[in-house]
C-alpha cells in the first residue's frame, strides 16, 4: 500500500471536460470497473460526484501499466495524468466527462478492497437488509450519493429562506419530557434520578411555543423527532422535521411564508416552478370527495354518496346497511370497463385487507345497460338514477362500497390509489400540492370512550365555534392545516391556544384533568399565564419531502442510516443488549432471560 505522497487532488471525477484538454490533473477515488482492451487498460474512477475514464497504455508508460494490472473493483487510488480527448467515436455523451480521458503518469494504490458483497452498479437488485448492513457501500452508488447531495441542497435552500425571513434557528432538548403528539415515546432512564425517565421528543412542540413566549418571534429548527410507532414506507422511528413557529400571525401568513419556502426548494433542487398559491380544500370536502384527509389529486375517481338511493333499493345488502346508519358510496372509473374478471377479483381481494366485505362492480354497456352481478337486484329506475349521479357512460366501470362510513371511506380511497397505480396514473415528476384546512378539533375515540385531539391538544378552535366546546365538541372546527403532496402529508400545523383559560377548556374536553395537565405540561400552562403572544406554526417532514423530490419509494432511501421496518439497524445491530451492570446503574431490574 502506498501513501498519497505529495499528490494533491485537483479535480473531482465529474469536473473534467474538453476545456481541460492538455492539463495535468490529480484525481482520487475508487475503481468502479477495469476493462482490458488489447493491452490497454481502462479504469472508471468514481467519487461522490461522478466518473472519469482513466487509461493505462503499455506503449506510453509500461511501468504504470504493469501496476494497473492488479487493480480490482473498489480499490482506492490516487493518480496523476494528462487530460486528452477521447478518440472520435469513443465519446460517451451520457457521461459528464464523456468527451475526455486521463492518460496516467503516476498511480498510487492507497488501499485494496475485498470483493464487495454486492456489485455497486445501478442495475443489480439487492435485498434491503444487505444494503443497510453495508450502507457505506450502498451509498457509494451514484444514485444513492445523489440523493444525499440533493438532501443537503434542500436543507441549504430551506435554511437560507428562513434566515432571510427573520427566523432564528434555536436548538431544543433531546432529553426531555413526553410531548403529546399521539405516538408512543422512546424513554431514557436517568442514572442520577432513580426511577425517573426522560422521553426523546416526538416533536419540539412545547419548546417552540415557549420560545414564542420568550419573545423569539420566529423560530425554526431542522430537528430529529422520535416516535415509537408502526413503521411504513413513509415512517421512521427517528425522522427529521423542518420545524417552525411564528408570533403575531394568522393562518394566511403562515401558509404564504411556507409556500414561498416550498417554491424556492423545488426551484433549487429540481429547477421546477411549483407556482403558489397552492390549492385548498376543507377536511370535510377531502373526506367526501376522496375518502381521506390526504387526497392524491393527480387523478379523478372521486367518491359519490348513494346512501339515499340505496335506502329504498331492491338490493338487500345495500338497503340494510343504509338502514343501519351505514353508507353506500361509489367510484366511477371512467373508461375502465374493459378490465378483466381476474383484475376485478384481484381488486376485490386487495380491498378486503381494508375491511371490505365485497366489491360490487358495474360495467356500463350501450344505452345505459348494466353488466354486473348486482344488476338484477335493481329496478330500471334505480339503475338509471345511480348512473345519472355517477355520470356513468358506456365504457365506464363503477365500484360500490357499502359498510360503516369509516370502512367505506378507507376502502374506496385505497381502491382509488390502487386503480391509479395499475393504470399508471401516478406520474412521477408531477407535483400536486393541496392545503387541507378546517379540521375538526377533536374526534371521538369509541374504544377509549373519550375525545382525542385531531392535531394536538394545543391547537386553537375556530373562534366562531368556541361557544360549542362544552356542548357539542364533535362539531367544533380547529385552526389546523396540513400540506399534502401527491397523497402524502408532508407538513402540518396550527394556530395555537395562547390563553390559559382556553387551554383549560380544551384539555377538559379531551378528558385531561387539571391535575394531570399540570403534572405533564404544567410548565406550558404556567407560561400561558405570563404574557404569551398569539402564535402558530407548522412542521414539515423533511424525509417525506426528499422522498418525493428524489422520486424514491421509501423515506429510507433519503436517510443516510435508516432503520428497517422492525426499527432495527442491520449495520450496527441496534438495538442491542447491554450489560446487567449498566441496567443496575440505571435502577432497572429486568425480568427477561439473558
Ligand atoms: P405532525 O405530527 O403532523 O406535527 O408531524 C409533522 C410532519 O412530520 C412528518 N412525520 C414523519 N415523517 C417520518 N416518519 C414519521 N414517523 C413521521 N411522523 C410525522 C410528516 C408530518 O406532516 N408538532 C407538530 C407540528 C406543529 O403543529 O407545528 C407535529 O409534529 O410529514
Ligand atoms: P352477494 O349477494 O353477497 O353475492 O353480493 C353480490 C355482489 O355485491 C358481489 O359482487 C359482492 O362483491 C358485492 N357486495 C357484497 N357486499 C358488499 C359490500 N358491503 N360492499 C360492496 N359490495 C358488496
Amino acid at each position: 500500500m502506498e501513501s498519497m505522497g505529495n499528490l494533491c487532488r485537483t479535480h473531482f471525477c465529474n469536473d473534467l471536460g474538453k476545456g481541460n484538454i492538455g492539463e495535468e490533473v490529480v484525481l482520487m477515488g475508487w475503481v468502479l470497473r477495469r476493462r482490458d482492451h488489447g493491452g490497454v487498460i481502462f479504469i472508471d474512477l468514481r467519487d461522490r460526484n461522478g466518473l472519469t475514464q482513466v487509461v493505462f497504455n503499455p506503449e506510453i508508460n509500461p511501468e504504470v501499466h504493469a501496476k494497473a494490472h492488479q487493480l480490482r473493483s473498489e480499490w482506492v487510488l490516487a493518480l496523476r495524468g494528462r487530460v486528452v480527448a477521447r478518440l472520435v467515436g469513443m465519446e460517451n455523451p451520457k457521461l459528464a466527462t464523456g468527451a475526455i480521458e486521463i492518460i496516467v503518469d503516476e498511480l498510487r494504490i492507497l488501499n485494496t478492497s475485498e470483493t464487495p458483497p454486492f456489485p455497486l452498479d445501478e442495475e443489480t437488485e439487492i435485498s434491503e437488509t444487505l444494503r443497510l448492513q453495508y450502507r457505506y457501500l450502498d451509498l457509494r452508488r451514484p444514485a444513492m450519493a445523489a440523493k444525499l447531495v440533493m438532501r443537503h441542497k434542500a436543507v441549504q435552500s430551506i435554511r437560507t429562506y428562513l434566515n432571510d425571513n427573520t427566523f432564528l434557528e434555536v436548538e431544543t432538548p433531546m432529553l426531555t419530557r413526553s410531548t403529546p403528539e399521539g405516538a408512543r415515546d422512546y424513554l431514557v432512564p436517568s442514572r442520577v434520578n432513580a426511577g425517573k425517565f426522560y422521553a426523546l421528543p416526538q416533536s419540539p412542540q412545547l419548546f417552540k411555543q415557549l420560545l414564542m413566549v420568550a419573545g423569539m418571534d420566529r423560530y425554526y429548527q431542522i430537528v430529529k423527532c422520535f416516535r415509537d410507532e408502526d413503521l411504513r414506507a413513509d415512517r421512521q422511528p427517528e425522522f427529521t422535521q423542518i420545524d417552525m413557529e411564528l408570533s403575531f400571525v394568522n393562518e394566511e401568513q403562515i401558509i404564504t411564508i411556507t409556500e414561498g419556502m416550498i417554491a424556492k426548494l423545488f426551484k433549487e433542487t429540481l429547477d421546477l416552478d411549483v407556482a403558489p398559491p397552492f390549492g385548498r380544500m376543507t377536511y370535510d370536502e377531502a373526506i367526501s370527495r376522496f375518502g381521506t384527509d390526504r387526497p392524491d389529486i393527480r387523478f379523478g375517481f372521486e367518491l359519490t354518496d348513494l346512501t339515499e338511493i340505496a335506502r329504498t333499493c331492491g338490493f338487500k345488502v345495500f338497503r340494510a346497511i343504509a338502514d343501519e346508519g351505514g353508507t353506500v358510496r361509489a367510484i366511477n372509473a371512467k373508461g375502465c370497463a374493459a378490465m378483466s374478471r381476474k383484475d376485478l377479483d384481484d381488486l376485490t381481494e386487495y380491498v378486503a385487507q381494508f375491511g371490505a366485505k365485497g366489491l360490487a362492480w358495474v360495467k356500463m354497456k350501450a344505452d345505459g345497460e348494466w353488466q354486473s352481478p348486482i344488476a338484477k337486484f335493481f329496478s330500471d329506475e334505480e339503475r338509471a338514477a345511480m348512473s345519472q349521479v355517477l355520470d356513468a357512460q358506456e365504457g365506464d366501470l363503477l365500484f360500490f362500497g357499502a359498510d360503516t362510513k369509516a370502512v367505506v371511506l378507507q376502502v374506496l380511497s385505497e381502491l382509488r390509489l390502487e386503480l391509479a397505480r395499475r393504470l399508471g396514473l401516478l406520474k412521477t415528476g408531477v407535483f400536486n400540492f393541496v392545503w387541507v384546512t378546517d379540521f375538526p378539533l377533536v374526534e371521538y375515540d369509541a374504544r377509549e370512550k373519550r375525545y382525542q385531539a385531531l392535531h394536538h391538544p394545543f391547537t386553537a378552535p375556530k373562534e366562531e365555534d368556541e361557544a360549542k366546546l362544552e356542548t357539542d365538541p364533535g362539531s367544533v372546527y380547529s385552526r389546523a392545516y396540513d400540506l399534502v403532496l401527491n397523497g402524502t402529508e408532508i407538513g402540518g400545523g396550527s394556530i395555537r391556544i395562547h390563553q390559559r383559560a382556553m387551554q383549560s377548556r380544551v384539555l377538559s374536553v379531551l378528558g385531561i384533568s387539571e391535575e394531570e395537565a399540570m403534572d405533564k405540561f404544567g410548565f406550558l400552562l404556567r407560561a400561558l399565564e405570563l404574557g404569551a403572544p398569539p402564535h402558530g406554526g407548522l412542521a414539515f417532514g423533511l424525509d417525506r419531502l426528499m422522498m418525493l423530490i428524489t422520486g424514491s419509494d421509501s423515506i429510507r432511501d433519503v436517510i443516510a442510516f435508516p432503520k428497517t421496518q422492525k426499527a432495527t439497524c442491520p449495520l450496527t445491530d441496534a438495538p442491542a443488549s447491554v450489560a446487567r451492570k449498566q441496567l443496575t446503574e440505571l435502577h432497572l431490574r429486568p425480568d427477561w432471560k439473558e
